[in-house]
């Protein structure tokens, strides 16, 4: 008799330790698969909660969040250039918070947090560039380009790999990077000569410097630091830095709003931010540089202040606007053009 009550008390705090293991996280991931995995792993192992975890382009993320919007289905979205972020940020598709871990952040993160009013921040940085393939170089006796106007040469016909700025970041950061370095009409003119020298457009931003890795393609437009990832690998990749200067992204995480499950989605936000978790990507093969001030930056990643880098506008090319104005562009006079 006297135990019943115990016994009940311990099925209640079985049932209770039971709810909290079923604790569910929804998350879109989107930077590379490999590191998505690890941040699962990591997190699942120091909290008693299940993650269940979509790899998405950071274009394909944006245009999920905005068709769940009457009906989220995602708590968190990690990585990816920061523009669709702040697209959905200004489209009222994700919701403010101002993590305590702000302060342990670089200066371009909290930039990118006030320029969404607390609705995005930064996770990464990293600058755009291209890899190369040196044993397909050498063997077709290709110069190698060091130039945005070297990549239009009629010796890379067919050896130019790039993603599609509707589905990638990558690609998205590529076009509005030669819109602010050469002018808007200027760079769709260029994209179109471009084009000639172009044998597919990937629907991920970090495809194309894969493919070259393997001996597909010569040359993938990529972040540099994916580029170095294939390297890194051991694979024959050379990276190379524009000698016109280049544009970066500032990776992003946002908070859905409306999400069914804002707390749990608060706790991943503040611990993925933290400088232990952030020194751990480069073991994931990510080599971009961390947003904690107090994490290791991977040897292998590119010095960003060696590179001559152009002054981005985040709020301009992460409007609403002005994406969806460059992205209607690029469907008519490039992406018609190569799906011809
Ligand atoms: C790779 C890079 C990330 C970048 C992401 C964007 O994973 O390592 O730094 O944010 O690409 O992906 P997307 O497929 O949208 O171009």
């Amino acid at each position: 008799m006297t135990k019943t009550p115990v016994a009940l008390a311990s099925a209640a705090a079985m049932l209770a330790a039971g709810a909290a293991a079923a604790q569910e996280l929804n998350l879109i991931c989107s930077a590379d698969q490999a590191i998505c995995e690890r941040l699962v792993q990591e997190f699942e192992a120091s909290h008693d909660m299940n993650i269940n975890m979509v790899r998405l382009s950071s274009g394909e993320a944006y245009a999920k969040v905005r068709a769940e919007a009457r009906n989220p289905q995602t708590d968190v979205w990690w990585g990816g250039t920061g523009d669709p972020h702040l697209q959905a940020a200004a489209d009222d598709l994700t919701a403010e918070y101002r993590s305590p871990m702000l302060e342990e952040l670089q200066p371009w993160a909290v930039t990118q947090a006030e320029t969404s009013e607390y609705r995005t921040v930064g996770v990464y940085s990293g600058a755009l560039g291209w890899g190369y393939n040196t044993e397909i170089f050498e063997e077709k006796g290709i110069e190698p380009p060091r130039c945005w106007e070297d990549l239009l040469d009629s010796s890379l016909q067919g050896e130019v790999q790039i993603a599609d700025p509707n589905s990638s970041g990558t690609a998205y950061t590529t076009l509005a990077t030669l819109v602010q370095l050469m002018g808007e009409d200027e760079a769709f003119e260029y994209l179109k000569k471009l084009d000639a020298n172009v044998s597919q457009y990937t629907k991920s931003g970090s495809a194309p410097v894969k493919s070259a890795a393997r001996g597909e393609t010569g040359l993938g437009i990529v972040f540099m630091h994916d580029a170095v990832a294939q390297a890194e690998e051991g694979f024959p990749i050379e990276v190379v830095a524009p000698c016109e200067g280049t544009g970066y992204e500032i990776g992003s995480m946002s908070l859905i709003a409306g999400a069914q499950n804002p707390d749990a989605a608060k706790v991943f936000y503040d611990w993925v931010l933290g400088a232990d978790v952030q020194s751990v990507m480069p073991e994931a093969g990510s080599y971009q540089i961390p947003s904690n001030a107090n994490a290791t930056a991977p040897e292998a990643a590119p010095d960003l202040s060696e590179l001559k880098l152009i002054d981005y506008d985040f709020a301009e090319f992460g409007s609403s606007e002005r994406r969806s104005a460059l992205l209607s562009r690029w469907d008519e006079e490039v992406g018609g053009v190569a799906n011809n």
